[in-house]
């Protein structure tokens, strides 16, 4: 099979590596890819949202499976463009990628299917949202309608924040026209981690589940992120949990999309938080998540390729997903600045040694050669990554390979891990 990886993040380093392990691979490509995919993909120099390019790359180049990383391309269409070429694609309609586009579009599908999720109100004038908040009281969420890149969502203590963060999103526009419609929603409480499913349409598998750390600092402190690190398997996600997710949330979803016409295939990642009614509904994303991938394919024993492959042709009944029974964390190294504006082009030494750290495996995400030398070229720049007989000696293996980094101006937090640990 001949592939194209769409993406250049550590997800996508990730997702290139598992599938350049596969017997089935003749040609894998990456776009626009990162010095990491470089080492197991042909690199292409097309941006993620040039859907046309990448489609006409594709057809010339007679791609059996396109295997789209981010949101941003499905949402725009491209599995859409790629079928209309020809092409399979292992990623929703953009229809079906409604799911993650809007924040709406998914609290009512919720709703139809009878899907556990926050009680929710959805308001396009901020004065009506603000005397809901006041009603309502806080804790209370504020959620913008649209894709906002992770920093479309205010958990507000207080009455205040939640009328700070309406201000900026409805009034002032900051996030542009994703903000200009808000969700507020219930305060969720309990413990959040991210379950994966693969789709074809009709029929989902289970494709494991991690535990990301949003907040940027230690004890879970400072602003939300893309996500500062991950393990897997949570503990904290029982077999009897993960079930109950796959029959409550993932199954009536994609029934409900199938009875729409508009069936999704592709990674359904549900984000739950596990309260003390059971599994409630964040949110749904289409893709995998990032830095969740990077560990979740440590643990992969299944061929990830023809995983994909049947998910596309419609055949996961007949498919297992098999993991590896050691856990695997991954520590995201930074650039200072990170979330903010991020230092760009400072020289970044020691990824060998790191990865030379036994059960260690370093993906790239934000970096670059520059002159020579690797640099820095993103917020999130690794994501270093190890696997071990239980998840303290996953841990003690990551930072080990952590500390043989040489790169002063990045960082990471200290405690990835520590809800199971
Ligand atoms: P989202 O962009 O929807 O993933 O939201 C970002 C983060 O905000 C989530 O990962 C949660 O930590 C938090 N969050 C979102 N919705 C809720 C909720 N209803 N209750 C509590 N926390 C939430
Ligand atoms: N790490 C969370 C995400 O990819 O959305």
């Amino acid at each position: 099979m001949r592939v194209l990886v769409i993406g250049s993040g550590g997800r996508e380093h990730a997702l290139c590596w598992a599938i350049s392990a596969s017997p089935a691979l003749t040609k894998l490509w990456c776009a626009p890819g990162n010095p990491g995919t470089a080492e197991v993909a042909e690199t292409v120099a097309i941006g993620v949202m040039d859907i046309h390019d990448l489609v006409t790359f594709a057809v010339a180049q007679r791609v059996d499976l396109v295997v789209p990383g981010p949101e941003g391309p499905l949402v725009a269409g491209i599995s859409d463009a790629m079928g209309n070429a020809g092409i399979a694609c292992c990623g929703p309609s953009a229809v079906a990628a409604q799911l993650e586009g809007s924040k709406t579009f998914t609290k009512e599908l919720c709703d139809a299917a009878g899907l556990p999720t926050a009680a929710w109100e959805r308001f396009e004038d901020a004065a009506a949202a603000r005397a809901f908040v006041r009603r309502r009281g806080a804790p209370i969420v504020v959620k913008a309608d649209g894709l906002a890149a992770g920093k479309g969502v205010v958990v507000a203590e207080t009455v205040a924040e939640a009328e700070a963060a309406i201000a900026a999103f409805m009034e002032r526009g900051s996030l542009g026209e994703a903000g200009r419609a808000c969700v507020i929603e219930e305060c969720l409480v309990g413990e959040e981690v991210s379950v994966f499913a693969l789709c074809d349409g009709t029929d989902a598998i289970p494709l494991g589940a991690a535990q990301d750390h949003k907040r940027v600092g230690d004890g879970d402190t400072g602003p939300n992120t893309g996500g500062m690190g991950a393990y897997s398997p949570p503990p904290a996600l029982t077999k009897a949990l993960e079930e109950e997710t796959m029959a409550r949330i993932i199954r009536p979803a994609l029934a409900e999309m199938a009875r729409r016409g508009t069936p999704f295939r592709g990674i359904l990642f549900a984000g739950l938080m596990l309260t003390d009614d059971g599994p409630k509904l964040i949110e749904f994303n289409v893709r995998f998540g990032d830095p969740e991938c990077q560990v979740l394919m440590l643990r992969l024993r299944s061929d990830l390729l023809l995983a994909l492959q049947a998910a596309v042709s419609g055949e996961l009944s007949h498919f297992a997903i098999r993991w590896s029974a050691e856990p695997a964390i991954g520590v995201v190294m930074a650039a200072q600045g990170y979330p903010g504006v991020a230092v760009k082009h400072t020289r970044i030494g020691g990824v060998e040694a790191a990865a030379a750290v036994p059960g260690a495996m370093v993906f790239h995400a934000g970096t670059e050669v520059l002159d020579g030398h690797l640099v820095s070229s993103g917020g999130r720049v690794l994501t270093v990554c190890a696997k071990g007989s239980d998840l303290a000696a996953a841990r003690a293996a990551a930072y080990a390979a952590v500390g043989r980094l040489d790169w002063p101006e990045g960082f990471c937090r200290s405690d990835i891990g520590w809800r199971a640990l």
